[in-house]
């Protein structure tokens, strides 16, 4: 008994075969392929088939399967594309919702906080992420052996073929480096906010990242005085925080101020009776300030005998935690949606 012409008919009528719908094809596909099809019942004849024509047979009936498969695939995409084709979509139908995404919560932080300084004449100025020694530390008088230039603090960019370190281009560490290119460009009256992302070489914590924001402010002008950076940041911290924020100050220490302080607000969790947020004691520190040093001034060719300035920074993760009371830093760079989508927008 010699099946293969058999096969051979089969071969032809499935090259042949055209499908007018896929009721049609399926009906061909069980024909063919079905548990009980002709190519199953063809494979339990094989072991019927002599020795001798087994070879020819399997290459045949394996022919067979593969065009079937082939043929299958190429009517059905065929198919689906004369239908797509000639489908009128029902216009009536109400349309697929649309799920709006919202902002990540630094970036309404961050809106909101230049949409208040706006409000009083404060321009947002940005600048490179990857700096030079001059920008991030001389022009702002760290001494050349200050700590904060340390490996620990500041990422160093190696660029020498030698594989040598190079300290002069890094990682800004601040974004006060913006602040010495608006001096640089522009003539007092300066008045300018610079928002951006920093980089500090630390340990991965909930409550330090190696990477963050700031936003930091500088003001010049003749006459600049104390009284007018407290207003300025009791003003802000009334129009974040509520109206019932009240700010301190602390004395501190930056190379760039001379005076520095700290500024921190009433504890908004207790309202300043003291809870574990604030470590009892009702204040919450949220940035350093001070007057600009005549140094930083002369450095940046602007004469310290007329004008006066003030600049102050904070960080934006640290107000966006006391906003939202969010515990752990690293949640803002996890992409959690269950965290993220708990913050519309408003900005
Ligand atoms: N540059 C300081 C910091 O990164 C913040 C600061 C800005 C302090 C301006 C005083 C004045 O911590």
């Amino acid at each position: 008994m010699n099946l293969i012409p058999e096969i051979e008919k089969y071969i032809r009528e499935v090259h042949e075969f055209k499908a007018k719908n896929p009721e049609d094809l399926e009906q061909f596909r069980i024909r063919f392929l079905g548990k009980k099809g002709i190519v199953p019942e063809f494979f339990k004849q094989f072991k019927e088939v002599p020795p001798e024509q087994k070879k020819e047979f399997g290459q045949h009936i394996n022919q067979l399967k593969q065009l079937v498969q082939e043929r299958v695939n190429t009517l059905r995409h065929s198919l689906k594309k004369h239908q797509t084709k000639h489908h009128y979509t029902d216009l009536t139908l109400p349309g697929d919702p649309f799920v709006p995404g919202s902002r990540h919560p630094l970036s309404i932080v961050r809106n909101e906080i230049i949409s208040i300084f706006s409000r009083i004449g404060f321009t947002v100025s940005e600048g490179p992420e990857i700096e030079d020694d001059t920008h991030v530390f001389s022009k702002l008088n760290f001494p050349p052996d200050h700590p904060a230039r340390d490996m620990q603090d500041t990422f160093f960019i190696e660029k020498d073929p030698d594989g040598e370190s190079r300290h002069d281009v890094l990682l800004r560490t601040h974004t006060s480096s913006v602040q010495v290119r608006v001096m640089e460009n522009q003539k007092p009256p300066i008045r300018t906010i610079s928002p951006g992302r920093v980089f500090r070489n630390e340990a991965i914590s909930p409550r330090a990242h190696c990477i963050f924001h700031q936003i930091e402010g500088l003001y010049i002008d003749t006459d600049v005085s104390f009284a007018q950076l407290k207003q300025t940041l009791y003003y802000f911290s009334r129009a974040f925080f509520g109206p019932e924020t009240n700010v301190r100050f602390r004395p501190s220490y930056f190379p760039f101020t001379e005076p520095s302080a700290e500024m921190d607000i009433t504890c908004m969790l207790c309202g300043g009776k003291g809870c574990n947020v604030c470590k009892y004691t009702g204040w919450l520190e949220i940035l350093g300030c001070g007057m600009v040093d005549p140094n930083v001034l002369e450095f940046n060719g602007i004469d310290s005998e007329k004008y006066t300035g003030f600049a102050f920074g904070m960080g934006i993760e640290r107000i966006a935690m006391l906003k939202y009371q969010i515990n752990d830093l690293r949640l803002y760079f996890e992409n959690d949606l269950r965290f993220l989508e708990q913050f519309s927008a408003d900005f």
